[in-house]
Parts: C-alpha cells; structure tokens; sequence
C-alpha cells in the first residue's frame, strides 16, 4: 500500500534540502485514533510523554512554559476541552507502530526505486505523535533530525524557515537545539521569512534538518504523526554540536561543524568512543536520565517537572 504520496519534482529538486507539500493516506488509520493514543501512553515510559499548556508564547522560554496539571491519559481524553499539547515520543519503540513508521517510509523508499529503508538513506527512525488542543501553539523550535509531518485530525498552520538563513537562528541557536533545548527566540520580524502552511486531514510536509518552524492549531483538536530519520551526516552534526557544546561549557570555544574537519574527526571518534561504552545503560529510564543531565545539564530532564506544576500555579494565582 502506498501511504504518501510525493510529487516526483520535489524529490527531484528539493528533497532534503527544501520544504515542500506532499499527500498520505495515513487519516483514518486506527492505530492514530484518541482511544487507542490513550492505550499507547500506557505502553509508553514516562520520558517518552511531553505535555503542557497549549498557551505557550511562540518565542518561548522552555524554563518559563505554562504546564497543566493533569495525568498523560485524561489530557488526551479532555484534549478538546483541556487546553493542553502534548508528544508521544519514540513510538517506533511499540511494534505496531514501528510497523506503521517503517511501511511510511517505505512507500518514499520504493517510490524512489530503493528496495531498503537503509538504502534509501532513512536511518535512525523514530515516530512521534502530537496531540494537540484547539489554539494551541507548538513555540518556534528546530528539529535535529529530517521529518515527515502528516496530519491526521483537525487543522494545523505549520510556518517553517530556512536555516541557511542566519538572521533567523545563528550556529551558536543551532548548536544548542542539538545540545540544550529545541526552542528558539522569535523575533515578529521574522514573519517576512516563514513558509506557511495549511495543513488538513491528508496533508502533509517535508521538513529538513535543523530548519525552524512553529505550528498553531484551528478551532478543533489535532493528532498529527512526524516519522522522523537521521542519515550519516546528520548524525555527524549532531555529535559534533554536543561535543562543541560540552567543550564551550569547559571554557573551550569551538568552530561550527565544517570549519577544521581534521578536528572535528578528531572529537568525533572520541565522543562516539564514550558514546557506545555508555550505550547499554540507556536501557533503563533512570540512567538515561542520569546521563541526559550529565551530558546536556541540569535542565536536561526539563519534562520531569511534574513538581512544577504547582510552583508555576503559585504564581499565575
Ligand atoms: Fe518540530
């Protein structure tokens, strides 16, 4: 079955260097329904779960973000009414949704005469479902990693921008999407710039590595499914923007990725060295969230927060 359908022009001229439009058949899918979203959060370990208000400013300071006090299973059973936004993370991690994210890309990979996902350069994959309620605003942020988008329920307007442009996010913002935290400052001036989209049950986009975008639900609620791959030089600049970011909080200024490629081969192998020593802990929940603060910083774990809530409800009392 083909679930996404791309214009062979887009490829051919724009894939993965641009965004562009395309159309899925994935709307009506039964593993994507609210019910059965309720039953995966159960499936799912808590770091895997991110929510809070759907009130957030689009420039938004991640420490500052209005929460919701509510448990993961009754924000998506109220989502309509909640106010709330939330991401199921990693759901490739449950079989029958790994099944779902694998055939997605798929039909791209055999659409572009690839027998493989590897083949076809999708490495690294992962799902991601957002749950969203009406008006809510996902703040203005960058991915490290190339996505599909699909929307599945109700309507998204989805404005992306170019990351080649560095009056919209500097080396140093991009550098610490990757190391601190996804969300970016937006300045309104930036309104000039965007690739606005509206996007309706079927629709869906392409969006590239690193490029910045901020999305606003309509007037119902929104699942949307991202399925989400890093080829090998994503990987790369990935690896090296934690190694710059570690280095820099050691008093050690870096180069941007691509400025001394004989030193960052160098700091490459011996992150990745470290890296794979470490791998196995990653297994369980609590070293991972060891390892998350000692590697990214004390405000590594920021999703943990559910003792938060009630500081950040003192003081909008
Ligand atoms: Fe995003």
């Amino acid at each position: 079955m083909t679930l996404l359908r791309v214009d062979d022009d887009a490829f051919t001229n724009d894939f993965p260097n641009r965004t562009f439009a395309l159309k899925h058949e994935l709307a009506n899918h039964p593993l994507l329904t609210l019910p059965r979203i309720v039953d995966l959060i159960r499936e799912l370990p808590r770091d895997r779960l991110e929510y809070n208000s759907g009130r957030a400013a689009i420039s938004q300071d991640p420490n500052a973000t209005p929460l919701i006090d509510l448990a993961p299973v009754e924000i998506v059973r109220q989502i309509e009414t909640c106010g709330a936004w939330m991401v199921l993370k990693q759901i490739e991690t449950v079989p029958a949704y790994r099944a779902l994210v694998e055939e997605t890309l798929m039909s791209v990979a055999r659409a572009r005469g690839f027998a493989t996902l590897h083949e076809a350069g999708f490495d690294e994959i992962e799902g991601f479902i957002f749950v969203s309620s009406p008006h809510s605003t996902t703040p203005f942020h960058a991915d490290s990693d190339e996505n599909f988008f699909f929307q599945i329920h109700g309507e998204k307007r989805f404005y992306v921008f170019d990351n080649r442009d560095r009056w919209i996010a500097s080396d140093e913002a991009l550098e610490a999407v990757v190391a601190k935290h996804r969300n970016l400052p937006y300045d309104p001036r930036y309104d000039v710039r965007q690739t606005p989209y509206r996007l309706f049950p079927g629709d869906g986009i392409f969006v590239p590595y690193q490029w910045p975008h901020y999305v606003r639900t309509a007037a119902s609620h929104s699942i949307s499914l991202s399925v989400t791959w890093k080829s090998a030089q994503v990987r790369r600049l990935n690896d090296l923007h934690i190694v710059n970011s570690m280095l820099r909080g050691l008093g050690f200024p870096q180069a941007v990725p691509g400025q001394n490629a004989a030193f960052d081969s160098v700091k490459l192998a011996l992150f990745r060295t470290a890296s794979t020593a470490v791998e196995p802990l990653r297994k369980s929940e609590a070293m991972r969230k060891l390892l998350r603060g000692l590697v990214l910083g004390k405000n590594a774990n920021y999703y943990y927060r559910d003792g938060a809530k009630k500081d950040a409800e003192k003081k909008a009392a």
